[in-house]
Formats: C-alpha cells, sequence, structure tokens
C-alpha cells in the first residue's frame, strides 16, 4: 500500500487487525453506505458535503480490504431508487464519482486492485459510464481485491435482466437453458465473484435495500451505528472479528 496512510499505524485499528484470523477471512465483503446526511446534519452541512466525506471512507475501507487480502469489497453507491432524490444532489454524487475515478484509477492499479462497475451502467451519464469503463479496463490485468461499486443498481432489476438475457440465449439457441443456481449466478453483475460473506450496513438501518438479492443469500449481516462518513477500516475489521463469532450453517444443524 501506498506511504502516508496514517490510519494504517493507529494503535486502534492495529489491534482490531491483530485479532482478525486471517486464515477464516470473508471472501467477499458488501457495504450498504448509509447516514452521509445524517452526518452532514448534524455538522450543519450539506448533504453533499456528507457524501464528499464519504468518499473518503470509502478509500480508507478500500485500502483496509486489500491490505487484509480480501477477495472482494463491494459497494452500494447510487441506487436505481436514489434518482428521486433533488437534481443537484444526484449530479453532485455522479460528480464525486468521477473525482473519484479521475483521482483513484492509478492508485487502483498500483495497489493491484480490479474495478468493477454494477448496475444498469447504460443509464448513466454517458461521461460517467466512459470513465467507469476506462478504470475497468485499466485494472483489468489486476489481480487483488476486486472492488465493486454498485451505480444505478438495484437486486430485482439485475435478476429481471438476467432472466431477459436467459430468456434472448434461450430462444437464439432454440433450446432451453439447462440452468441451476450456480449457472444463473453466471448472469448477474458479480459474475465470476463470491457471494458476500458478510454484508455491512452502517448508520443504524436494518434494511437489505434491494442490494445484492440473489448473491446475499447466506450472507451475515452486520450493523453499526457508525455513520458512513465516520467508518474506517478499523469497522471493516470489527465487522469481520464479527463474522468469525458467527456460526455459519447455511440451513443446516452445523
Ligand atoms: C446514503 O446516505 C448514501 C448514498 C446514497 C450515497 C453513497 C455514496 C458515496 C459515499 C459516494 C460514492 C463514491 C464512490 C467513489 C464509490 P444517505 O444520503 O441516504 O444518508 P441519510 O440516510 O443520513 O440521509
Amino acid at each position: 500500500m501506498p506511504e502516508g496512510d496514517p490510519a494504517a499505524d493507529a494503535p486502534e485499528t492495529a489491534a482490531v487487525l491483530a485479532r482478525i484470523d486471517r486464515t477464516r477471512l470473508p471472501h467477499h465483503v458488501a457495504a450498504i453506505m448509509d447516514g452521509n446526511g445524517r452526518w452532514a446534519a448534524a455538522r450543519g452541512l450539506s448533504r453533499i458535503d456528507g457524501h464528499a466525506a464519504g468518499v473518503e471512507s470509502v478509500r480508507d475501507t478500500v485500502k483496509g480490504a486489500a491490505r487484509l487480502g480480501l477477495t472482494a469489497l463491494t459497494v452500494f453507491a447510487f441506487s436505481s431508487e436514489n434518482w428521486s432524490r433533488p437534481r443537484g444532489e444526484v449530479a453532485a454524487l455522479m460528480d464525486l464519482v468521477k473525482r473519484y475515478l479521475r483521482l483513484e484509477t492509478d492508485n487502483l492499479v498500483a495497489n493491484d486492485i480490479r474495478f468493477r462497475p454494477i448496475g444498469r451502467l447504460s443509464g448513466l451519464p454517458p461521461d460517467l459510464e466512459v470513465m467507469l469503463g476506462r478504470t475497468a479496463s485499466a485494472t483489468r490485468g489486476c489481480r487483488g481485491l476486486t472492488l465493486s461499486v454498485a451505480l444505478n443498481y438495484g437486486g430485482r432489476a439485475e435478476i429481471v435482466d438476467a432472466a431477459r438475457r436467459i430468456a434472448a440465449r434461450a430462444a437464439r439457441e432454440r433450446k432451453a437453458p439447462d440452468l441451476d443456481e450456480t449457472g444463473f449466478g453466471e448472469y448477474l453483475t458479480t459474475r465470476g465473484l463470491p457471494d458476500p460473506d458478510l454484508l455491512i450496513r452502517t448508520s443504524g438501518e436494518r434494511r437489505i435495500s434491494n442490494f445484492l438479492l440473489f448473491q446475499s443469500a447466506y450472507a451475515e449481516f452486520w450493523t453499526t451505528l457508525t455513520l458512513w462518513p465516520d467508518f474506517r477500516r478499523r469497522h471493516l475489521y470489527e465487522a469481520i472479528l464479527a463474522y468469525q463469532r458467527r456460526d455459519r450453517r447455511y440451513g443446516g444443524l452445523g
């Protein structure tokens, strides 16, 4: 990881990190980043300031996930329902993602992080779609963490899109698809990634909010009262510690 990374050496962070069992890491962690607006309101700032502060949390969490050696981190940046927010807030969120791509692409490559946008990307502003494609291409050969950013994403829409593509293929090939659950997963935007083992939601909310519906079937859910702009890699490590204390039974008796 790059130099000049003060949080990496913070004793509190190091103490949590030291307690993690590296042989039992979750492969894929997903995060619903919530509470930016409340964080800003509590400080007399605009909601947009809250989202801007949230980008710092993304940066720190990505570094923490990569350093720990996770396979995948997926963050929910903009849902298909978020278009109903005020126009200025939507535009600011798009700008923040563009700025992130401008500033971070080289850093992602340097840290072997593969960037993968997921969602109905063709519904995004065209310049953002182009930039997302560029960062994805620039990091295609990276073999460390896969960072997926969900934009214009909805879990139901993703399942419907997969079903449509399967139907279209069946019509082309004139035969019924030979599909099981694993095969279906190959039509989702997360194809090739393990299912999330751990799903984090900040700000005390306890909803799935249409995020990774198919993939999260057996994800362990971890919530924190911490608002997303205050979230740091230390919180990721705390979530992983809690995950390691859970008894995952996948519907069996364990
Ligand atoms: C939810 O908080 C947060 C969002 C809808 C946006 C999250 C986006 C970012 C942190 C920026 C993404 C950037 C990158 C680079 C991935 P809220 O606004 O719903 O908060 P509230 O519930 O307190 O109002």
